[in-house]
């Protein structure tokens, strides 16, 4: 089965793929890294150079080609859900699953990883916040289109939920 992690920048989307993988035995890929080694080149650099369409276009590509027939976890970038018909194709691949962490949690770790973040570079806490805030408000219509939702949950408790269905 394959398994989507969606949800927030910041929401823990790739620890929780790289933890969940040794317990459920499944491998984990993070989209991000797939798509920087693809192309030889960091995420900012990618919309720097090429822009956020082709950006969009490649995690497109990525879901098209994905096999469903095999064990593994996608951790995905925060805006895989919102383009295109990506969580439709997610939907009917796997599973997937949306990390709704708390906001504080979530800002706590923009402020931390902003650099490799090319929508939020350089932004002060207040203006991460009112990004945060906006950009939820408008990415939550896809997020919650997930067959779950967990909020602050750890990855163990995760496994037991997806070991349960
Ligand atoms: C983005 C999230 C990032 C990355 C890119 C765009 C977004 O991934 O794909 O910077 O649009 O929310 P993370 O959610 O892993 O930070």
């Amino acid at each position: 089965m394959l398994i989507f992690l969606i949800g927030f920048m910041g929401a823990g989307k790739s620890y929780i793929a790289r933890n969940l993988s040794p317990i459920l035995k499944y491998d984990f890929i993070d989209m991000d890294k797939h798509i920087e080694e693809n192309e030889g080149m960091s995420i900012s650099q990618i919309f720097e150079l090429k822009g956020e369409h082709y950006f969009r276009q490649l995690e497109h590509n990525f879901l098209i080609q994905l096999n469903p027939n095999q064990n593994l976890i996608i951790s995905t970038g925060g805006g895989v859900p919102c383009f295109y018909n990506n969580m439709d194709i997610m939907n009917e691949k796997g599973l997937t699953i949306y990390l709704n962490r708390s906001k504080k949690i979530v800002l706590e770790r923009l402020l931390k990883g902003q650099q490799k973040r090319p929508l939020i570079q350089g932004m002060t806490l207040i203006e991460l916040e009112k990004f945060y805030d906006e950009r939820l408000a408008l990415r939550e219509i896809y997020y919650k289109q997930s067959k779950l939702e967990v909020d602050d949950k750890i990855p163990e408790e995760i496994a037991e939920l997806i070991s349960s269905l």
